[in-house]
C-alpha cells in the first residue's frame, strides 16, 4: 500500500474501499471481505445507512483498530453545529470506535460553517484524525479555506478519466488539500470498462481497464476508494502498485477529460434542490 501525508501529517491509504450503495445486509460480508484482500482504508457516510455494518465488520476482523482508515460524512440534515455534534458522536457509536480517521462534510449545503465548527471541535477532543469536505466545487472550496481555523484535510469530488477536476485539482494543491476521487469507475457509465484507450493501454501491462483508471488517478496524486461487492473485483482494483504508466500513456488518458460532470453539477439549481429535499 502507499499513503498520502495529509497537511496535518496523518498518513491515509492512497486506495481505499468505498460503501455507497451497498446495502446493509451485505455491507458485513464486503467489508470483511474487502480487509481480507488488503484493504485497509474504508469510506462510509451517514447517508448509506450503513455505518453500523462498517462497524461490525471492523469489531469481527481481528486487525488492530490502528491499522485501518476510517472515513465517514455528515449528511445535510445534520447540518449546523449542535447537530452535527451530537451526529459525530453517533458516527463513532455506530462504527463502534473511539475515533474516526476522516470525517468529512458530505455536501456544502444547510449551515455547513456550523458543521465544519463542530468537526473542528471533536477534532481537537481526539474524536477525528483529520476533517474535511467532499463535493465542495473551487468556489465554496476557496471560501471555506479562508475562514476556518483548521484548514480541510482532504476533498472528496466526482473525479474519473472522464471528468478529472483539473482546475478542481490545482485549487487543492494550491491551498494544500488532498483530492480524493469518488466514482474512480464513474460507477461504470459511458461504457467505462469497455473504454478503447483504458483497455489498450492496461493490455501492455497485463491490466484491466478498472486498473488502468485506478493507476492513472494515483499517478495524478489522487487518493481512490473504488466499490466492489465481488471478492475477485475487489482484490483486482487493489492490484494497482505492480506497474507504472509512462508519460504517453498518462497524456492518452489525459486526453479522455471531458471536464464535465457525468452525475450532476453543484451548481444546477434542479441539483440543488434535489439534494437538499434528500434531507428533510
Ligand atoms: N462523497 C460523495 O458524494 C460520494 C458519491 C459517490 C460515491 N462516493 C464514494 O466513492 C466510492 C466509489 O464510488 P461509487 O461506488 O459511486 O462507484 P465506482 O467505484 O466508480 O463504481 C462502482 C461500480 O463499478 C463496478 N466495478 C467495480 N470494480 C470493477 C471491476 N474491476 N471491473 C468491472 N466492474 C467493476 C461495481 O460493480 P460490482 O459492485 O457489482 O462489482 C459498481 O457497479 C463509493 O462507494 C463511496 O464510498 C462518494
Amino acid at each position: 500500500m502507499e499513503y498520502v501525508n495529509l497537511n496535518n501529517r496523518v498518513k491515509m491509504p492512497i486506495l481505499g474501499y468505498g460503501v455507497y450503495q451497498v446495502s446493509n445486509d451485505e455491507c458485513e460480508r464486503c467489508v470483511l471481505d474487502a480487509i481480507d484482500v488488503g484493504y485497509r482504508a474504508i469510506d462510509t457516510a451517514q447517508a448509506y445507512g450503513n455505518e453500523e455494518a462498517v462497524g461490525s465488520a471492523i469489531a469481527k476482523c481481528g486487525l488492530p483498530r490502528e491499522e485501518l482508515f476510517l472515513t465517514t460524512k455528515i449528511w445535510i440534515s445534520n447540518g449546523g453545529q449542535e447537530k452535527a455534534a451530537a451526529s459525530i458522536d453517533e458516527s463513532l457509536k455506530k462504527l463502534g470506535t473511539d475515533y474516526i480517521d476522516l470525517m468529512l462534510i458530505h455536501q456544502p449545503f444547510n449551515d455547513y460553517y456550523g458543521t465544519y465548527r463542530a468537526m473542528e471541535d471533536a477534532y481537537k477532543a481526539g474524536k477525528l484524525r483529520a476533517i474535511g469536505v467532499s463535493n465542495f466545487y473551487p468556489d465554496r472550496f476557496i471560501d471555506l479555506c479562508k475562514f476556518v481555523e483548521i484548514k480541510p484535510a482532504v476533498n472528496q469530488i466526482e473525479t474519473h478519466v472522464f471528468q478529472q477536476q483539473k482546475t478542481a485539482h490545482s485549487y487543492l494543491e494550491k491551498y494544500g488539500v488532498q483530492h480524493e476521487s469518488w466514482g474512480p469507475f464513474a460507477e461504470g457509465r459511458k461504457d467505462f470498462f469497455g473504454n478503447l484507450v483504458l483497455n489498450q493501454i492496461g493490455e501492455k501491462y497485463g491490466k484491466s481497464a478498472a486498473q488502468t483508471a485506478l493507476r492513472f488517478l494515483i499517478q495524478s496524486n489522487v487518493v481512490v476508494i473504488p466499490k466492489s461487492t465481488h471478492k475477485e473485483r475487489m482484490a483486482q482494483n487493489l492490484d494497482v502498485f505492480d506497474f507504472v504508466l509512462n508519460a504517453g500513456d498518462m497524456a492518452a488518458i489525459s486526453a479522455l477529460d471531458e471536464g464535465e460532470s457525468l452525475f450532476f453539477s453543484h451548481y444546477d439549481p434542479d441539483t440543488v434542490e434535489m439534494l437538499t429535499g434528500l434531507a428533510r
